[in-house]
């Protein structure tokens, strides 16, 4: 089983940014744990963060007949992209959606997620375990 992990911008940030909100592990902190998760659950995983949009759109098209599942963190393009829900929803690989925060209790203009129209299941709030919780999903979805 194959799984693409793939973060949007400023998750290259994790450490320095907002920490009261994302916590003070970096992002090297999230792929070791993230690589620790799916060694332990004995699943390959390819681990891609980009600041851009269309990287992360180029990201999810190459993973179809590749992977077998995707754990996304749109971070910000999240409530703003339609070009990411459109990939999704093409490759139609099953998704699932991962935010650090709880981003139900933030911002009004948070309350949106285009991505996660396209996703089988939502994890938030939960911080670095939510990725956890994401590849232990998709893979009892997959063994199915
Ligand atoms: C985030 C939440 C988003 O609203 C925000 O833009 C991010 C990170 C999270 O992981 O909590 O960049 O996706």
């Amino acid at each position: 089983m194959k799984l693409l992990i793939l973060n949007g911008p400023n998750l290259n940030l994790l450490g320095l940014r907002e920490p009261a909100i994302y916590g003070t592990q970096d992002y090297a902190a999230l792929v070791r744990f993230v690589e620790d998760v799916c060694r332990q659950e004995n699943i390959e995983c390819e681990i891609y963060q980009s600041n851009h949009e269309g990287a992360l759109v180029d990201k999810i098209q190459s993973a179809y007949g590749v992977f077998d599942g995707i754990v996304i963190n749109p971070a910000a393009y999240t409530h703003t992209s339609v070009a990411i829900l459109d990939a999704l929803k093409a490759v139609a690989l099953p998704a699932v959606e991962v935010h650090l925060s709880d981003v139900s209790q933030r911002e009004a203009f948070r309350q949106i997620s285009y991505a996660g129209m396209a996703c089988v299941k939502t994890y938030m709030g939960l911080g670095f375990e939510g990725y956890r919780q994401a590849v232990q999903y998709l893979k009892h979805l997959l063994q199915k």
